[in-house]
């Protein structure tokens, strides 16, 4: 038998600690997240992306009545950011939910989000910087494919 270890090294950072275009990221994201449309749930999430030409994109969640009809705020801002620029790379998204009358603590994405993010990362061969916003604390991954090991690939 071998064994492999898969580890995963992120930095937990308060915000004084980011540079000034990631801190606006991140209250993009708050922002996206208050816009999201959530009846069923009750649960907003908003996502923003910093493009490498400088240009910020915001997307929410969009819920439907019919469940699986809706869409997370990480595709909805992705999607979008490649639609709108499908030649410009993704460079940095920007995380945060917020529920019950105030932000959350942070959240990651979801399996379906995660390997949407790692072809929006491999397509372009550059990494995207992933913060998920907390309450005091933002967490930073590296890169999407940090987020989704082993992942599904064509050979
Ligand atoms: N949601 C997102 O927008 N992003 C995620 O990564 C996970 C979940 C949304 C889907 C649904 O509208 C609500 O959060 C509650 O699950």
């Amino acid at each position: 038998m071998k064994e492999e270890e898969i580890g995963l090294k992120i930095r937990i950072m308060s915000e004084k600690e980011l540079p000034y275009d990631e801190v606006s990221l991140i209250e993009a994201a708050r922002e996206a997240a208050l816009r999201a449309y959530a009846p069923y749930s009750g649960y907003k999430v908003g996502a923003a992306v910093l493009l490498e030409n400088g240009e910020i994109i915001t997307g929410n969640n969009q819920e439907n009545v019919a469940y699986p009809s809706g869409m997370c705020a990480e595709r909805v801002a992705v999607f979008y950011a490649n639609a709108r620029y499908p030649f410009v790379p993704v460079r940095t998204l920007a995380i945060a939910a917020y529920s019950q009358n105030a932000f959350t603590g942070f959240i990651s994405p979801c399996g379906a989000c995660r390997q949407v993010l790692l072809e929006a990362e491999k397509r372009f061969g550059k990494p995207i910087r992933i913060l998920l916003s907390g309450r005091d604390e933002v967490r930073v991954i590296n890169c999407a494919g940090d987020l989704l090991p082993l992942a599904f690939e064509t050979l």
